[in-house]
């Protein structure tokens, strides 16, 4: 291993690179039985610089590795002229790229090219600005290695007739094939304009415009790291829905500032991505949020599986703060991988989300579970139940009209309770919220100690389920069926190892809880 995993904040459940900077997950793969995560990186530093694609992999979503860094910023680390941005992998099977040789199934990858390009303004200022383009680099030894095919990268140069001038914000390809056409598609971000432009190939080198998407819903920042997927609809083997999935920065869910995730789900045809009616709010006045706290974002999915065993990664982290986060020496971690799937739900078409990874493997046997018929307004001490946890807590609706009526779970408290991080249901909101107002180091930033909320309808029995993972440095919620989820980073102290149940406006009739402690996958 590279770490030790013993710093302060340092997840262990979670990936993180052992050292430096780290953004958003790309490439994402699943090939030969290995899951292959590459990242943001910047190799050099502990804040945003330098992208190159950084590498781990996994045969279980739960223990990584950290490999070689993949693609190196080109001229690192005196002269960069050239950074690997975000985007996307597959497994060229039928050769269609012609990389592969002696029989081997090339992996390749499309990325953005960053170019510092320097130039001359009509006023005879030279200016420093970014050209982005999409290039192309591949691997023959199953993703360990990768080479960039420099003899026709960029492979696309610039955005389209009428964008040519958007050269500057023209990024994130994410790049799939599409059976029913027998092509392969990609995606790419015009984010200053908000809009996609969907692209068609043959052979992964040469695309021709198909269709744009945009601007829809939220457009409060730039959209970025665009993703396009089929989901079954109710796990059903004849209706499948597209999803669109689009990141912003800034503009997020209410609440947050800086960095959030939305969704549309619609139809694709093989050229056009067209929204459901229902999934189009007027005005962009609203938004679909694949998740309702700060800190997911950029997420994206793998290539390679069935789309039944949907996989997405978040970047467990926001622009808002990222590069200032107390942590030493790395910065950020990804999101537990999700397991998506399609479910109507209170007669909508609903996004589930469900945490994906292989629990047997780092649930240690310690599980605690218990159930109260009922729990007085007040609070019921748990005792000192670890800082790694994945609790289950389910209880009765209380159909409150009015008045402050909460009830939930109070994690990585200190005994004397002056730090702390609440997760519960708002009865009257009809909310599931996560509070990290005294979550311990709160102060670098004044936007971090704040309350998030996701709507969440109680189930049709009444009962309303609640998962939740917890990390040194992470909650992240799982409402109902994972229609709601919310994701936060905190920074408590080493010995914020409490828990209690808190009820609020009255007692709360039929709780059920479950933790599971969940050992460090370094070990
Ligand atoms: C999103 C993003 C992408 C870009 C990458 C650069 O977080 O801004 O749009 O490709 O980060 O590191």
């Amino acid at each position: 291993t590279w770490a030790t995993y013993i710093e302060p904040y340092r997840p262990q459940y979670h990936f993180s690179p052992a050292q430096n900077w780290m953004n958003d997950p790309t490439g994402l793969l699943y090939h030969n039985e290995l899951y292959h995560l590459f990242f943001q990186y910047n190799p050099g530093g502990i804040v945003w610089g330098n992208m190159s694609w950084g590498h781990a992999t996994s045969k279980d979503l739960s223990h990584w590795e950290e490999q070689p860094i993949a693609l190196l910023a080109r001229g690192f680390p005196d002269n960069i002229t050239e950074m690997f941005f975000t985007g996307s992998a597959v497994a060229d099977v039928k050769n269609t790229s012609g990389l592969g040789t002696d029989g081997k199934i090339p992996l390749v990858a499309l990325y953005t090219s960053n170019y510092p390009v320097t130039q001359t303004l009509p006023s005879g200022k030279t200016v420093k600005a970014n050209q982005q383009s999409q290039s192309i680099a591949y691997s023959l030894d199953d993703g360990l290695t990768w080479q960039t095919y420099d003899s026709a990268n960029p492979v696309i140069h610039y955005p389209p007739t009428p964008y040519e001038d958007q050269y500057q914000n023209f990024r994130d390809p994410f790049v799939f094939w599409h059976e029913q056409t027998h092509k392969w598609v990609l995606v790419t971000a015009l984010s200053e304009i908000h809009k996609l432009i969907i692209w068609t190939s043959d052979n992964l080198k040469e695309w021709s415009v198909v269709s744009e998407f945009g601007p829809f819903n939220a457009v409060g920042g730039v959209w970025e790291c665009p993703n396009l997927f089929p989901l079954p609809l109710d796990g059903g083997q004849t209706d499948t829905k597209w999803i669109m999935v689009v990141g912003l920065n800034p503009g997020g869910p209410p609440e947050t500032v800086g960095s959030g995730t939305q969704y549309f789900i619609g139809g694709f045809n093989g050229t056009t991505f067209i929204p459901d009616d229902d999934d189009v709010y007027p005005g962009n006045s609203t938004a679909n949020w694949m998740d309702w706290g700060p800190d997911f974002y950029a997420a994206a999915s793998y290539n390679g599986l069935p789309d039944a065993e949907h996989v997405s990664i978040g970047w467990m982290n926001n622009w808002q703060y990222g590069g200032i986060i107390p942590t030493y020496p790395w910065r950020s971690a990804m999101a537990t991988p999700r397991h998506l799937s399609l479910r109507t739900i209170g007669g909508k078409v609903t996004l589930v989300q469900q945490p994906k990874e292989n629990w047997a493997s780092i649930e240690t046997q310690k599980k605690y579970s218990r159930t109260w018929k009922s729990v007085a307004e007040g609070t019921e001490d748990l005792g000192s139940r670890g800082k790694t946890l994945d609790i289950e807590l389910s209880f009765d609706d209380r159909q409150q009209a009015s008045g402050v009526s909460e009830f939930g779970v109070i994690v990585q408290a200190t005994a004397d309770k002056k730090q702390q991080t609440r997760v519960g249901y708002d009865f009257q909101a009809r909310k599931v919220f996560l509070d990290r107002t005294l979550s311990g180091d709160v102060s670098f930033d004044k936007t971090f100690a704040s309350v998030y909320h996701a709507p969440l309808e109680p189930s049709a029995d009444g009962v309303v389920r609640l998962r939740i993972l917890v990390d040194w440095s992470s909650v992240e919620v799982f409402g109902g069926q994972g229609e709601s989820t919310l994701t936060a980073q905190i920074f408590p102290s080493e010995k914020a190892t409490y828990a209690k149940l808190f009820s609020s406006g009255g007692s709360t009739e039929n709780v059920q809880l479950g933790i599971s402690d969940l050992s460090s996958i370094w070990q």
